[in-house]
């Protein structure tokens, strides 16, 4: 079977899922988007809002400004593959449940056999520490770990991951944007030219 067909068959699976609670409280599924030959993947903790009007990731405010800090690290938004820990909006926004997470991974795994990206940019702590642990790395804490790039392997990937604050976090607190920032002029741009 062809990657684009293997795909097509897994987001055909991701719009039907019925896994966990989420599927009843979701408007549209939001199964990620991007090339399939994408060197970097961006991976969220979840859709919101917007995402789950639109069914597509990253389309609200914190979606603009992930846009403005890919094109700091050199990328443009067509380039990367985007998508989320979970697939489906948590009602109100709340955190996504471990057994959610757990039920919704087998979609990202497989998202990243395909893809195979050479760099991972984990975006909130959701997501970092969920992606840390798949590759068997230890997670503490993002104010000690954020544009910091570790080596390892998830699904038999071997790839980069950093890890930083999620764009929406530097909405409400602007100090944090400034920390963004420098995570993808520094230490993401230099993973992404590595
Ligand atoms: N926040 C996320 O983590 N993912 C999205 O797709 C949108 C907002």
């Amino acid at each position: 079977m062809s990657v684009e067909e293997e795909y097509r068959r897994l987001v055909e699976e991701i719009m039907n899922c019925t896994k966990c609670r989420l599927h009843q409280y979701r408007r549209n599924p939001v199964p990620g988007e991007g090339p399939l030959n994408a060197k970097v993947m961006v991976i969220g903790e979840a859709p919101g809002r917007n995402e789950d009007l639109q069914g597509r990731p990253f389309v609200g405010a914190a979606g603009q400004l992930l846009n403005k800090l890919l094109e700091l690290a050199g990328l443009k938004r067509e380039q990367v593959y985007i998508t989320n820990i979970v697939k489906c909006r948590p009602p109100g926004n709340r955190d996504p449940q471990e057994d959610e997470v757990k039920a919704c991974l087998p979609y990202l795994l497989h998202q990243i056999r395909l893809v195979k990206p050479k760099l991972i940019i984990a975006v909130g702590r959701h997501s970092a520490r969920t992606l840390l642990e798949l590759a068997g790395l230890q997670w503490r804490s993002m104010s000690e770990q954020h544009g910091k790039t570790y080596h390892g392997e998830i699904g038999g990937v071997k790839l980069m991951i950093t890890v930083t604050y999620h764009p929406a976090a530097a909405l409400y607190k602007p100090p944090l944007r400034q920390k963004l920032e420098d995570d993808f002029r520094g230490p993401i741009a230099a993973a992404v030219r590595e």
